[in-house]
């Protein structure tokens, strides 16, 4: 029998570039922000690339057709294969109530190669950011050309704020992933090898 892992390869590898891919988005959009800040900050300049504005946003025009493309893989591999429907649903509020509340109170149980519906909640809700970064940033990219989509967001000044906005809610989310894989840092390795499903490793399915 085929052995099933807990990650398949394309989701390790979509995963990964798109960590790379937004590292350096987030710091290219930072140094174009800085160069005409939406509010009383600047991001410091240590954590920007580019060096100047010309220089950052070849940096953010370049990287976004790796988010993209690898964004449009991740989805149409998931739908393909089910990977998005068998792992990451149902998300019912019912659920996400129990998680959260288990979590909180450190009760919530590991399960090897399951996500909790916290996680599958804060997945989907990544993905929707995702998708609504990309469409502000083509609207404020080609403000001319896709004025229809500029008009629908409200206007140039309004699809900054929601890119913005956008770019917040994925870097809040990365800091919750982030201090979640610290948390349970058993669940680091199998998104790096692939890992394999408790049933192949003949283990408690968890621990
Ligand atoms: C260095 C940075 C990152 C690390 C160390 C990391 C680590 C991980 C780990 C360990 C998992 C598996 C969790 C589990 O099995 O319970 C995971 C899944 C996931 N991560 Fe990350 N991650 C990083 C960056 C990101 C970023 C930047 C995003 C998106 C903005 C992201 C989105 C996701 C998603 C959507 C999944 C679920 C993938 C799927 O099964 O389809 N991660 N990550």
């Amino acid at each position: 029998m085929a052995k099933r892992r807990i990650h398949s390869w394309p989701v390790r590898l979509t995963h990964w570039i798109n960590a790379f891919a937004m590292c350096c988005m987030f710091m290219s959009g930072w140094a174009i922000y800085n160069a005409s800040p939406l509010f009383a900050f600047r991001f410091p300049t240590q954590l920007t690339v580019g060096g100047w504005l010309g220089g950052a946003l070849a940096w953010h025009f370049a990287v976004m057709w790796l988010l993209v493309a690898n964004g449009l893989i991740y989805v149409l591999y998931g739908l393909a294969s089910r990977h998005l429907k068998r792992d990451l649903l149902p998300v019912t509020a019912k659920a996400v109530k129990r998680d959260l509340l288990d979590a909180l109170r450190f009760r919530l149980v590991h399960q090897k190669g399951v996500y909790n519906a916290v996680q599958r909640l804060m997945y989907w809700l990544v993905l929707a950011a995702g998708v609504l970064i990309v469409v502000s940033g083509l609207a404020i990219w080609k403000p001319i050309q896709l004025q229809e989509l500029v008009a629908l967001l409200g206007g140039y000044d309004v699809a900054r704020y929601v890119h913005f906005t956008a770019m917040a809610a994925i870097g809040a989310f990365v800091v919750v992933h982030l201090a979640l894989v610290l948390l349970v840092p058993k669940t680091l390795l199998p998104m790096i090898t692939g890992g394999l499903r408790p049933m192949e490793t003949g283990k408690p399915d968890h621990d």
